[in-house]
């Protein structure tokens, strides 16, 4: 397993469910890349793509009904976040689909790892002070 996106403590959210998530997230982005750098990857990679999709689909889902279920007041500019980047995901796909050999699979895995490295860090560290107060105040 390569390296490309490393896993470190400080994208640690606290909550239990989003850190697993976010984990996996990291896996699949790795499990891209490498495919990406191994000769004849091409067959692996339309259902890797697929695969990764699904899951940061279900991720944002999860995620959330967390926040709406703490009442987090900034959900709807977060859903925006979510929404541009499943937007920008499915618009990739659907290039890949038409011609993969065209594909720039080298400005998909920047994409994703940007995205990745900066939402975690910046836009879902903002709720989690408020999540982890509401949670802790359930417990
Ligand atoms: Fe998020």
């Amino acid at each position: 397993m390569s390296s490309f996106l490393v896993w470190s403590e400080e994208y640690a959210t606290g909550v239990e469910m989003i850190d697993g998530d976010h984990q996996t997230l990291f896996m699949m982005v790795n499990a891209l890349h490498d495919a990406l750098e191994r000769d004849g990857a091409t067959d692996q990679l339309p259902h890797l793509f697929e695969r990764l999709s699904d899951y940061v689909n279900g991720h944002f889902g999860r995620e959330e009904t967390l926040m709406r279920h703490c009442g987090y007041p900034e959900l709807d500019a977060h859903i925006g976040k979510h929404d541009e980047l499943e937007k920008a995901l499915r618009k990739m796909l659907v290039e890949f689909s038409v011609d993969p050999t065209a594909f720039p699979t080298a400005d998909l895995m920047d994409f994703l790892k940007n995205w990745l490295s900066n939402h975690v860090l910046k836009s879902d560290m903002d709720y989690v002070p408020f999540v982890n107060e509401h949670l802790a105040s359930e417990a």
